[in-house]
């Protein structure tokens, strides 16, 4: 008897710890989802079985006249911003107040590849962000372009072969080795074989961290519903830690650790190395004067490791996924396709037949075709931030406390038909200089927006665009027996999304 009630006292003491901050929405008079104990709106990932994206833009869509909706990540609140005049001053106008992403929900790095531009907060970022822009100048990209131009050429010749002998092919894959290739050569100085072979080392890896086994999914899982018990625990598994530091430890070893004039990433992180520290004004600290005090980060390897990783992550799922989801739309939309066609065809004829960083320049149908693909399938479907300080919400009597989690559902504001009509059909014209005026600002945002928006940007759609221009200029695309024409998104997805049984499509030779 005694025990039953033990029993029952913890459950209802674990009922009263596990719902304690539920009412935090109701209190502040705003429209929240239905949080369950312990969970919070986390486990409705699981239960409807379903990525982190789709979940908020459910969100966002089930609130058509909310400006903000509440939400809880075990029992912590989140807040969704749904509003785009609130989110260009989270993005943008109030980013004083809103430079952290919140990615390290403990704040505390103890795990190496964390300390990466993406995930880190504050002054980390700030020295990081400023140190590693010029990696991104439109020179450097010029000067990278003869590298694309031999991975577009090796890609041709392996759709060639695809389209000879196989009725179908997984274009999401196909333009994932294109994609690593290319940052392996120009962010690495590297031949990583991805196109050649299959199953080349920088391939696995890059597959690795974007598939989530049991394991990630459970750690991730109690990282968001209890930060600081697990702060000790790691994100990313051991074994893409291990080839992440041995890969990039090998290459600036055969360089002999001094920049080898390649112009690359590991050449900038080289030069990085060779300071030894950088130094640079706080964004969060400041002087009795007010005035910005001066701050200091140490490089040491495992810090520039980590930001090699994330070019390496950050930049060839994104734009394989976009490129590849071109590809998918224009296979549909064969009348798109065929005007797509014509202009790299004409592009091409005034370039001597050469792809070039100009050419590509001048494909702008097509680059409307990439902006619209790209809103009907994000490749990251949402923005987080999180505020530094106390923040009033303009236009509403809620007011965010330090530290609270901001989530803008980019998948949300891209389906709604308020700001694009039909959302559901493919338009590359909506992007079209006449019209693209009419778009609302701050709800197109595949790249995020402000100070914290993508430092890849130019590199993505420059490596996208070339190489969906490559695959048009030789071959045409169709569905195939497995293609599906709404694909599914794998709801063990975490930012990017990533889709299940990958894109088929048939390739033909022109
Ligand atoms: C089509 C391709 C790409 C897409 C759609 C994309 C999308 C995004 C988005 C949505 C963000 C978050 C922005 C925000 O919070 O406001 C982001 C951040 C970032 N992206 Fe990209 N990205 C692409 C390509 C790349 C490439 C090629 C690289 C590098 C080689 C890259 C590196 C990064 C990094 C380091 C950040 C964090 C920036 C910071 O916090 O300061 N991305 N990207």
């Amino acid at each position: 008897m005694i025990s039953l009630m033990l029993i029952v006292l913890l459950v209802i003491v674990l009922y009263f710890y596990g719902t304690r901050n539920f009412a935090y929405w109701k209190k502040r008079g705003v429209k929240y989802e239905t949080p369950i104990v312990f969970f919070g709106g986390i486990i409705n990932n699981f239960i409807e079985n379903i990525s982190p994206s789709e979940r908020l833009s459910n969100l966002y869509r089930a609130h058509p006249d909310e400006k903000i909706v509440g939400l809880f990540e075990g029992n912590k609140p989140f807040v969704l911003v749904r509003d785009p005049d609130i989110i260009k001053h989270i993005l943008t106008t109030d980013f004083k107040y809103f430079h952290r992403r919140g990615m390290n929900l403990s704040n505390h790095f103890t795990e190496p590849l964390m300390m990466n531009l993406f995930f880190v907060d504050d002054d980390v970022w700030k020295l990081l962000r400023q140190n590693l822009t010029s990696a991104f100048s439109s020179a450097k990209l010029k000067a990278m372009f003869p590298l694309i131009v031999e991975r577009a050429d090796k890609l041709t010749q392996i759709a060639k072969e695809s389209a000879e002998f196989q009725d179908e092919i997984d274009v999401r894959e196909l333009m994932a080795r294109y994609t690593t290739d290319f940052i392996g050569a120009c962010g690495f100085g590297i031949d990583s074989q991805a196109l050649n072979e299959e199953n080349s080392d920088f391939r696995k890896l890059g597959k690795r961290i974007f598939k989530r086994n049991l394991r990630d999914v459970f750690v991730a899982l109690l990282m968001a519903m209890f930060p600081e018990k697990f702060k000790n625990l790691h994100l990313f598994a051991p074994e893409i830690e291990e080839k992440t530091f041995s890969i990039v430890g090998q290459i600036m070893a055969q360089r002999d650790y001094k920049p080898s004039g390649r112009n690359d990433f590991i050449d900038l992180l080289l030069e990085l190395r060779q300071k030894g520290k950088i130094v640079g004004e706080s964004i969060v600290k400041r002087k009795p004067d007010g005035s910005p005090e001066t701050v200091e980060l140490e490089l040491n390897d495992k810090v520039l490791a980590a930001q090699a990783f994330i070019f390496f992550a950050a930049g060839f799922e994104t734009s394989s996924a976009a490129s590849s989801f071109l590809l998918h739309m224009l296979a549909y939309h064969p009348e798109i396709q065929e005007k797509c066609r014509n202009e790299v065809d004409a592009v091409l004829k005034s370039y001597d037949g050469k792809l070039c960083y100009d050419a590509v320049k001048d494909m702008k149908y097509l680059e409307m075709a990439f902006k619209e693909s790209m809103r009907c399938l994000l490749s990251p479907g949402f923005l987080l931030r999180v505020t530094c300080t106390k923040y009033p919400i303009p236009g509403t009597d809620v007011v965010l406390e330090e530290g609270m989690r901001v989530v803008i559902s980019l998948d949300g504001l891209c389906s709604d038909q308020q700001y694009f009509k039909e959302p559901e059909e493919f338009r590359p014209e909506r992007f079209h200089p006449d019209n693209i005026g009419r778009i609302k600002k701050f709800t197109y945002m595949p790249f995020g927006e402000g100070p914290r928006a993508c430092i890849g940007e130019r590199m993505g759609v420059m490596q996208s665009l070339a190489g969906v221009a490559t695959i048009l200029r030789s071959f045409t695309v169709a569905p195939s027996r497995s293609s599906l024409r709404k694909p599914r998104i794998d709801p063990k997805s975490m930012i990017v999304q990533t889709i299940l049984g990958g894109l088929p499509l048939a390739l033909r030779q022109r």
